[in-house]
């Protein structure tokens, strides 16, 4: 028996709505598989917490946390705690504290669900985001001074380092490398910004020169949003900062359909620490509540988690599982359905358990 702990953190708003529905299915990939289990244990972190004491989370927090395999997270954000306090409190501490220096966005237009845009259909739209996920514009360096006064200046300095730039292109080419198009495209901002920018670029060639079968392009942001909608048949892999993929993940997720489905996992490439994998939609205060948050990508991040643990039979079996409940039009509100979170969620159970 294959044994993996996991540690999950369902936070706030639908947060518990979709990571209950995951752990249900992770529930039922164990009866169907037999000769795996997942020990899941469930932290009650998050903007109640922070309520009652606080904190986002214990002191000790990321202590507790390492021992497990793996992190699988819902969303933190509610409407009475400022949102740079619920991210900077829980969701960024345990990417930083944990050097999960790579955040991995696949989008792909599932079956059963259609695109915002005309003349894309399943086979046009299959991308992965990287985002850089240690650094940049996300690093936390700057401050204010004379707060409050007619002088006050806030400064948000991004930080791009020739490490983390480095190993976040190897860990792209690598990835590009691993799919059947090996193309990457760099996205970058070097003709407004003329330093750290320029710097990412001439490192991406440098690395470029270690994966001679791996072609790729440049493209700045704002150019890439064009390219994205206009001409999403010619991307493939993609890799860019922290705040330029955190953008263009959303636009991802909804030309892809919705933000409901889109997954992400915030990954240790050396295996030193856990790694954590979450939707990438945030606490959706609109639906809270309701029954009907659209628990795919909660389901797609736990086949990304899956894969992470060596687990490959259980990780395709939940893809197709997911992709068969789609196809058949078991869909939630966001894309167009009219089933509940419940309903989507048995759906998928009842086709890992009656598909081979
Ligand atoms: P959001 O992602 O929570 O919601 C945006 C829109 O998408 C809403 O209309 C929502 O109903 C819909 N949506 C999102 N997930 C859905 C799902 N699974 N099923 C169906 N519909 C879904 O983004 P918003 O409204 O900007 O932020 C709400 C809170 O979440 C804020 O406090 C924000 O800071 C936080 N947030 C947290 C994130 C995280 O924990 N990683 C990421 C993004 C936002
Ligand atoms: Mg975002």
């Amino acid at each position: 028996m294959r044994e993996h702990t996991i540690a999950a953190i369902p936070a706030d708003g639908i947060g518990p709505e979709v990571i209950d529905a995951g752990t249900r299915v992770l529930a039922s990939l164990e009866k169907r598989m037999g000769d795996v289990r997942f020990h899941v244990e469930t932290f009650d972190w998050g903007s109640d917490y922070y309520r009652k004491h606080g904190v986002m989370m214990p002191a000790d927090g990321l202590e507790t946390l390492r021992k497990f395999d793996a992190i699988y997270f819902g969303a933190v954000g509610a409407p009475d705690v400022p949102d740079h306090i619920t991210l900077w409190g829980l969701r960024l501490p345990i990417c930083q504290g944990f050097d999960q220096y790579a955040n991995v966005r696949p989008t792909k237009i599932l079956p059963g669900i259609t695109p915002p845009l005309r003349n894309c259909g399943p086979g046009d739209l299959d991308w992965v985001i990287v985002r850089e996920n240690s650094e940049g514009e996300y690093s936390g360096h700057g401050g204010r001074a004379h707060k409050g006064l007619p002088e006050e200046v806030g400064t948000e300095v991004a930080i791009f380092t020739r490490v983390g730039v480095t190993r976040i292109m190897r860990y792209a080419f690598t990835l590009a490398q691993s799919r059947p198009r090996k193309l990457l495209t760099v996205v970058t901002k070097s003709n407004a910004q003329r330093h750290g920018m320029v710097m990412w670029d001439e490192i991406a060639a440098e690395v470029a020169e270690e994966f001679p079968d791996v072609s790729w392009d440049k493209m700045l942001v704002d150019a890439m949003t064009v390219r994205m909608t206009l001409k999403p048949q010619s991307l493939d892999t993609i890799v860019a900062t922290n705040l330029h993929a955190d953008i263009l993940s959303d636009l991802a997720g909804a030309l892809a359909g919705s933000l409901g489905v889109a997954p992400t996992a915030n990954i240790d490439p050396q295996r030193r620490f856990p790694s954590m994998f979450e939707p990438i939609h945030g606490s959706a205060f609109d639906i809270t509540g309701k029954g009907i948050a659209n628990p795919v990508a909660t389901f797609w991040t736990a086949a990304q988690m899956l894969d992470h643990l060596g687990e490959q039979d259980a990780s395709a079996r939940l893809m197709r599982a997911v992709e068969r409940v789609t196809g058949n039009g078991i869909l939630t509100p966001d894309v167009g359905g009219t089933a509940t979170t419940k309903e989507v969620t048995d759906a998928v159970i009842d086709a890992i358990h009656s598909s081979n």
